[in-house]
């Protein structure tokens, strides 16, 4: 049996999608409900639904064999799992932004404040560009703290920017990519190595099912004495 700690908000439906899709077809947790841990015994699963930041946690320490986060996460809480598999979904930045017409308003001669939900990933980034920064821990609603004055820059997941847009910021720097990511416990990868690795397996092959597919109908909507070499997006 392995134990999956999937995290509640955005990626929970692309992540059931995924099982799905990989031959686990009674991998549906009910995510609308108030339970926290669904057995499927059926596939040799049990599901549990947990914050996101508290998914490399429960990995890490042995209570999930594996897990189902966004970078963003692994980046700022550098856990010890396994990161196998990059599942491609959920891609976002984590960016720097600011209030429109103050993105270059120049403090050096004092500390910027930085409101974000990610403190580490914001030090490390304004430290390695020696620029002195006050780290103002939010939970959420970041793009709140530059219009009330709380502070001058934010760090914060941007998707589509319109909550940036919304609240008149723009970006002023990237500091990294994310996308969804499979995660591993390390004795697990031992102690259930057949288990983990079957499923591993299953889950790359249902990642790679879309491409497949873009690049066999790109194939048949190429007609004859088309530019050949041509790269096709995928
Ligand atoms: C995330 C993030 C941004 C927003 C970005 O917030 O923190 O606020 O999504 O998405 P966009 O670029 O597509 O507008 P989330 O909805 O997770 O809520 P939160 O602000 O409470 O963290």
């Amino acid at each position: 049996m392995l134990t999956i700690a999937l995290c509640k908000g955005k990626l929970i439906e692309p992540t059931l999608e995924l099982f799905v899709k990989a031959g686990y077809g009674a991998a549906k947790p009910a995510t609308d409900s108030r339970r926290l841990v669904f057995p499927c015994p059926e596939i040799g699963m049990t599901f549990l639904i947990v914050r996101p930041a508290d998914v490399p946690t429960y990995v890490e320490y042995g209570a999930a064999d594996l897990g189902v986060v966004g970078k963003d996460v692994l980046l700022e809480q550098d856990s010890d799992v396994y990161e196998p598999l990059d599942l491609g979904f959920g891609a976002c930045r984590i960016a720097v932004a600011a209030l429109r017409g103050q993105a270059s308003r120049d403090r050096l001669s004092s500390k910027i404040r930085v409101a974000t939900k990610y403190p580490k990933i914001t030090e490390r980034y304004f430290n390695q560009r020696g620029v002195p920064v006050e780290i103002i821990k939010l939970y959420g609603s970041i793009e709140l703290a530059p219009i009330v004055g709380l502070a001058d820059r934010i760090v914060d997941l941007v998707e589509t920017g319109n909550t940036l847009k919304a609240h008149d910021l723009v970006e002023v720097g990237c500091i990294a990519q994310s996308t969804a990511r499979l995660i591993v416990n390390r004795a697990s990868l031992k102690l259930k190595h057949q288990a983990v690795s079957e499923l591993v397996k299953k889950l790359r092959a249902a990642c790679a099912e879309p491409q497949r597919f873009r690049k066999l109908s790109a194939l048949k909507t190429s007609r004859p004495g088309e530019r050949k070499g041509r790269r096709t997006r995928t």
